[in-house]
């Protein structure tokens, strides 16, 4: 079967660091084409990746329209996410999409609708979807292991907010090139795992979030700017069912790397997954039999090796209609972002927002 050639567009950190030595490794893919609106960064890439010259691009448009390609991989920062998806579809392009999908629902609507109408498929990459821990987590709740489901905790803190670090005002303290902060960067993922573990959707939503450090040393000149995004978001969901959900969010957690913890409660039993940011190992610990509490009744459950997945090879079977299932579509992205500009429209309005 000839392989799919794949474009990547935005060759940043996550490009670096995961879809590029994804794709170079994937069977199925051929890395055909490049963009950056970064020519050194995008020279850079081509010359490490062996990308014929006239394949790198530094405009979007110009790699969709070259050909050449038949499907790509959207790197970018969040508010080129859509625009670059929509050329795509209308190329006939199959697409897959960093999360958050989109600035706002309103435009993820519209890219799911035309994804639809040209009947390309898509991808978006909630990529902890692919941890094991998760998916087994997925199968025991929906399974019943837990019995009737009472409550969700979550929690997912990073900490290179923390003003000690400097970290200057990049593209994710600005809400015009990011849509919301922690809530978008970091509460976009946890909203999506609930809901593939739980299989539930959103109905309500409740939340506070606010921006700690308002100010932040500008990239290049040595002034400073404003960050006008949340540096963290707290907030309470009902799900279907009547399922409730509690989520903790920061980018202000001292000493935490990349940390999420998810706890689910049923009358059956209790299971946590856990991500550690040493070494970025995800596990899980299950406790059934009598519900009252004692210690070490949680215990580690060995995740079977049929559960591992990869999110560069998900991608290519869904392009060739052979996936499973799991990975999140823009239709999955749509609903997250729906809930995305739920916490969003009740912390700046402080009420309950309905789904
Ligand atoms: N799934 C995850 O766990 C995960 C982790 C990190 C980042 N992300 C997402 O990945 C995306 C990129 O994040 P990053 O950390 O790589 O950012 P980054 O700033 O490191 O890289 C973004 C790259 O896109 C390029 N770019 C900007 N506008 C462009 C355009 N119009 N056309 C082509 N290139 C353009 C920039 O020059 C830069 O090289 C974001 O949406 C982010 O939320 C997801």
């Amino acid at each position: 079967m000839p392989r799919i050639r794949i474009g990547v567009i935005g060759l940043g950190g996550i490009a670096g660091a995961v879809h590029l030595p994804g794709i170079e490794k994937c069977p199925d893919f051929e890395l055909a084409a490049i963009c950056d609106i970064d020519r050194e960064k995008l020279d850079r890439v081509g010359e490490r990746y062996r990308i014929d010259p006239a394949m790198r691009f530094t405009a979007y448009r110009d790699l969709i329209a070259r050909g050449g390609v038949d499907a790509v991989d959207i790197c970018t920062p969040n508010d080129c996410h859509v625009e670059i998806a929509m050329e795509a579809a209308n190329a006939g392009k199959h697409y897959s999409v960093e999360k958050p999908l989109a600035m706002n629902a309103g435009e993820a609507r519209a890219l799911a609708a035309r994804t639809q109408e040209k009947g390309v498929k898509s991808m978006v990459c909630f990529s902890y979807r692919f941890k094991s821990a998760a998916r087994y987590a997925r199968y025991l709740v929906q399974s019943g292991v837990l019995g009737e489901l009472y409550h969700v905790y979550t929690q997912y803190f990073q900490s290179w907010g923390n003003p000690d670090l400097n970290v200057p005002l990049v593209w994710r303290f600005v809400k015009a090139k990011t849509g919301s902060g922690a809530l978008g960067d970091l509460g976009s993922h946890a909203l999506d795992l609930v809901r593939f573990v739980s299989g539930r959707d959103y109905t309500r939503i409740v939340g506070d979030a606010d921006t700690l450090l308002k100010e932040r040393p500008l990239p290049d000149d040595g002034g400073t700017g404003v960050s006008d995004v949340d540096d963290y978001c707290h907030y309470l969901a009902r799900m279907e069912g009547g399922l409730s959900a509690a989520f903790e969010i920061t980018r202000f957690g001292f000493g935490r790397g990349n940390y999420q913890r998810l706890e689910i409660y049923g009358r059956k039993g209790g299971l946590v997954y856990k991500l550690d940011e040493h070494p970025g190992m995800d596990e899980l610990e299950i406790c059934t039999g009598q519900p009252w509490g004692q210690l070490n009744t949680f215990v580690k459950v060995p995740v079977p090796t049929s559960y591992a997945a990869n999110q560069t090879q998900c991608f290519a079977d869904i392009i060739r209609g052979k996936a499973d299932g799991l990975a999140a579509t823009v239709e999955d992205g749509l609903a997250n972002q729906n809930a995305v500009d739920a916490v969003i429209d009740s912390f700046e309005h402080q009420r309950w927002v309905s789904l």
